[in-house]
């Protein structure tokens, strides 16, 4: 058989097994996985380095309009280069409904966004704000149908959340027609409350987001949403867990008999409430919701993700630039806290991280990692086994990782649009050298390629592993 291109001499890992194998690639899909395979137009030599499925983030921000004149710092072209230097292959984004406003017409804007733009390989993900029953009873089982099978709840931020009555009628939506519903659990009302006393007492502080939105909020939110997923009997995706409370609900969860995936991410591993705490509003750099805890947070994130309660680990990638009157430091923001948008860049930083963090200090191991981070979110959100694995048939998304490679973490690598990484200055060990999506090569050296055309295209998905 000719082949397209051969890696050769690389050990591929998958989320079962670790094996010796070259890999035959032809037509942008795995067509041999075998030993000595030369017959092929490019050769790939990976000798010393693992050969790894590329990643999926399944939770990443991209172009979402912020009102206030906040900007976010990545498009689907920047968001979506970034992805690629740090060993991923497909990200899925968020389609955000606004008010009065219909699916479709939703994602007519956001295709629009991608279109012709995306490095890797993209899909999207409906935030329902306004779960009409025109939207819930018509648009969304049509939409299902074509291919978009997953949506996101909020339970909290003013204009995005919605009511138990409404997420009850979504999930109910969702078990009528086999979606995936994620929730963001925090109270709402707790935290409007604690802003409110937080202003009587005179903090504005941005380590004072941290304080307004306690683990006491983010676990009695996820308690109820659990809890109204099991009063309709349907599966549920709890995203971005912070700490052990809300974790242990999710293990309550499952002894009980419910279906739950659960989601952290390296924020909650790596940072603590102390970033916020820092002199020249440095600590708004590391604002993000759920805020990230304390060390016995991070001590039960690690235990999550070594334990399986967290079947997937996600960037949550939402970059906005710090040093920025449209970013972090917009004028109202410099001035409290509730105006500094939400969240953190970190979709090249999410593999490089959990594997050098994770792997080389031995918390997982290395097939723990590929299925934290591509092959449980191909099964999870409907694109298993086109993606998430290296097996014939699928599709040649290859991550060459070197894990011997050491590299100290500086913004420049990230080639993303955010003026700054929450992990500047740390020591990795790891990292993707060579990236192929659909048996093209999209990095090389950890460089985009020379061509950095957009080849990424949109997946319609299929239903979740987790729905029967
Ligand atoms: O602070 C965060 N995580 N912002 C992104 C939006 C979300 O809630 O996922
Ligand atoms: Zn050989
Ligand atoms: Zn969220
Ligand atoms: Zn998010």
């Amino acid at each position: 058989m000719r082949f397209d291109t051969v890696i050769r001499h690389g050990t591929v890992v998958t989320a079962s097994d670790t094996f010796k194998s070259d890999i035959g690639i032809r037509d942008g899909r795995i067509v041999a996985l075998a030993a000595e395979l030369t017959d092929a137009d490019e050769i790939i030599d990976a000798t010393g380095l693992l050969v790894l499925p590329g990643g999926i983030d399944s939770h990443v921000h991209l172009d979402q309009p912020s009102g206030d004149g906040i900007v976010m710092a990545d498009d689907f072209d920047s968001g979506t280069r970034s992805a690629a230097i740090g060993g991923n292959t497909t990200v899925m984004a968020f389609c955000i409904q606004e008010k009065g406003q219909s699916l479709r017409e939703a994602l007519k804007i956001y295709h629009a966004k991608a279109e012709d733009k995306c490095h890797v390989d993209v899909s999207f993900h409906m935030v329902i704000t306004d779960p009409t029953p025109e939207v819930l009873g018509q648009e969304v089982p049509a939409l299902v149908e074509d291919g978009y099978t997953s949506m996101k709840v909020f339970m909290t931020y003013e204009g995005l959340r919605l009511r138990d009555d409404e997420i009850l009628a979504t999930l109910d939506t969702a078990r009528r027609t086999g979606a995936l519903v994620m929730v963001h659990c925090e109270n709402e009302d707790a935290i409007r409350y604690l802003i409110g006393r937080h202003e009587e007492e005179g903090k504005f502080a941005p380590k004072f987001h941290a304080t307004t939105r306690p683990v006491a909020a983010e676990r009695e939110a996820t308690h109820r949403a659990l809890s109204l997923a099991e009063i309709v009997d349907v599966p549920i995706v709890i995203v971005h867990v912070s700490n052990r409370e809300a974790m242990e609900e999710i293990r309550r969860a499952r002894q009980r008999g419910q279906k739950i995936a659960g989601e952290t991410c390296p924020q909650y591993l790596m940072l603590t409430a102390d970033d916020l705490d820092q002199d020249a509003l440095e600590g708004a750099k590391y604002v993000c919701s759920p805020p990230p805890r304390d060390e016995a947070s991070q001590d039960a994130c690690w235990e999550g993700l070594e334990q399986g309660v967290f079947d997937l680990f996600s960037s949550d990638h939402c970059p906005f630039r710090f040093d920025d009157p449209e970013g972090k430091l917009n004028e109202k923001g410099k001035r409290h806290f509730r105006w500094i948008p939400n969240g953190i860049p970190g979709v090249a930083t999410r593999l490089p991280i959990l594997f050098s963090e994770g792997v080389m200090r031995g918390r997982i191991d290395l097939n723990t990692f590929v299925a934290v981070t591509a092959t449980n979110h191909a099964k999870l959100y409907g694109l298993y086994p086109r993606k998430g694995t290296i097996a014939i048939g699928s599709d040649a998304d290859l991550a060459l990782w070197d894990p011997e490679k050491r590299t100290t973490l500086t913004n420049d690598l990230l080639h993303h649009g955010a003026d700054y990484t929450p992990y500047e200055g740390l020591d990795i060990q790891g990292w993707p050298t060579r990236v192929l999506l659909r048996g093209r090569t999209i990095v090389k050296d950890g460089k985009p390629a020379e061509s950095d055309t957009p080849t990424g295209t949109y997946l319609p998905r299929g239903k979740s592993a987790l729905i029967r």
